[in-house]
């Protein structure tokens, strides 16, 4: 039995969020970075309180014509000591899934986005076997708490972003900088993914378990250069094509230039999702060799004309469609888990919203979109300057109010809801 696209709910149309963004005053690895002054954006604080006015984003996600609300748990919060579960953060969770629940809304659970408890990176941390279980552990207490409310699953975002700025780049924690680690921490991700799914699946048989993958348009800085196209297909095999790979076939194979070769196989990957999720939010243009960096620099640019949006990123809906094919190679459902924009003055977000729309509503693979942001939130790398919400945030009251996109999300949304296939 296909346990998606659910055949009471065959078409989601939601609102995104991440715990450490919009909860505020979480314990984690990020907030020691933070105490520290490491994070380039600047403390996150309280950032927009959510852990206390859930229910009122719940309410304003149902003001805005959403039927899904994705949002994430913060591992810290359910397992501040290795082994010890805070059953009143659970709790917490719990009452907000069943509040989404009841007021028609599907909750869609991503476990991991980016953040970790303290104890992780010196215990368990993803260059060990060890985190493998530690997140299965981690996955099998959450969905036993909130499987009777919960049905949609997603263990990881963004694996490949998390690896390349917390293990390449070290920009984020654990903020290591290492190309010759980075293939066995992204067989570990690989592998807790699978062992959380498996974990899922023992506490609620009826999960559909999906991954989210960031996705980004490559393109060559000037079209005829041959090393620049050379770098755009390199970075799209890499990027974009080696997570599709290995959900399709349990295999990957491909090269993290200049010359890092990820290879392995896990063959239980295929069958640990129901659905593939992408993110999607700009195109990058590629120069080699760089000017920055020898293999090669990568900028936004306004090459297709509507502008940039707050912070640089070019706005770009027709590279989605290529990209959902690509997606698609992956054998399952898809469903956008993001697509958004930073637009403080809310100009380009009607536009922005009814071409990327456009892009997949009337195609048959595409089950549902998930709108990043419900409202403002903590930019991992930028902090509150980029304003990505449907809701604005006052960065002094904490009050969120409708921008006018909010109308404009609603009409696509009820649009989207009523044409069947
Ligand atoms: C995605 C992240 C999300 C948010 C958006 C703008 O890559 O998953 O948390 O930061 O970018």
């Amino acid at each position: 039995m296909l346990r998606f696209p659910f055949s009471d709910r065959p078409r989601l149309w939601g609102v995104a969020v991440s715990h450490y963004q919009v909860e505020g005053d979480d314990p984690c690895d990020w907030s020691e970075w933070e105490a520290a002054g490491r994070t380039r954006g600047g403390p996150c604080g309280p950032a927009a309180d959510s852990w206390s006015r859930y229910e009122e984003d719940g309410s304003l996600a149902q003001a805005a014509g959403a039927n899904a609300f994705r949002f994430s748990i913060s591992w810290s919060r359910i397992e501040p000591r290795r082994g010890d579960y805070a059953l009143d953060a659970l709790d917490r969770y719990r009452r907000f899934a069943l509040f989404l629940k009841n007021a028609g809304i599907e909750p869609a659970v991503t476990l991991f986005h980016y953040t970790h408890p303290r104890w992780f990176h010196a215990e368990s941390p993803w260059l060990s076997p060890a985190s493998v279980d530690a997140f299965a552990r981690f996955a099998d207490v959450t969905a036993g708490a909130l499987g009777d409310s919960v049905r949609m699953f997603i263990p990881l975002n963004e694996p490949l972003v998390f690896l390349l700025a917390g293990y390449l780049d070290g920009q984020i924690p654990p903020g290591v900088t290492s190309a010759r680690l980075v293939p066995r921490v992204f067989d570990h991700l690989l592998a807790a993914h699978a062992a959380a799914a498996a974990a899922i699946r023992e506490r609620v048989p009826q999960a559909a378990i999906g991954i989210a993958h960031n996705m980004m348009a490559f393109a060559p800085e000037r079209r005829w250069n041959p090393l620049d196209r050379l770098l755009a297909r390199t970075a799209h095999r890499c990027y974009n094509r080696g997570i599709v790979e290995a959900f399709a076939t349990g295999r990957w194979n491909f090269l993290l230039p200049p010359a890092t070769r990820m290879r392995g196989r896990r063959d239980d990957l295929p069958a640990s999702i129901d659905f593939f999720g992408v993110n999607f939010y700009s195109r990058l243009h590629l120069r080699s060799p760089g000017r920055e960096r020898i293999v090669g620099d990568f900028r936004y640019r306004d090459r297709a004309g509507r502008g940039l949006t707050d912070n640089g990123w070019e706005i770009v809906p027709e590279a989605l469609t290529p990209l959902i094919d690509e997606a698609a190679q992956a054998g399952k459902p898809l469903v956008i888990t993001e697509n958004g924009l930073a637009d403080a003055d809310d100009r380009l977000r009607p536009g922005f919203l009814r071409d990327h729309v456009r892009a997949f509503a009337d195609d048959p693979r595409v089950h549902g979109y998930f709108h990043w942001s419900l409202l403002d939130n903590y930019e991992w790398l930028d902090g509150f300057g980029p304003r990505f919400g449907l809701y604005e945030v006052d960065r002094t009251t904490l009050e969120r109010r409708a921008r006018p996109s909010v109308a404009v999300f609603r009409d696509l949304g009820r649009r989207y809801l009523a044409s069947s296939r």
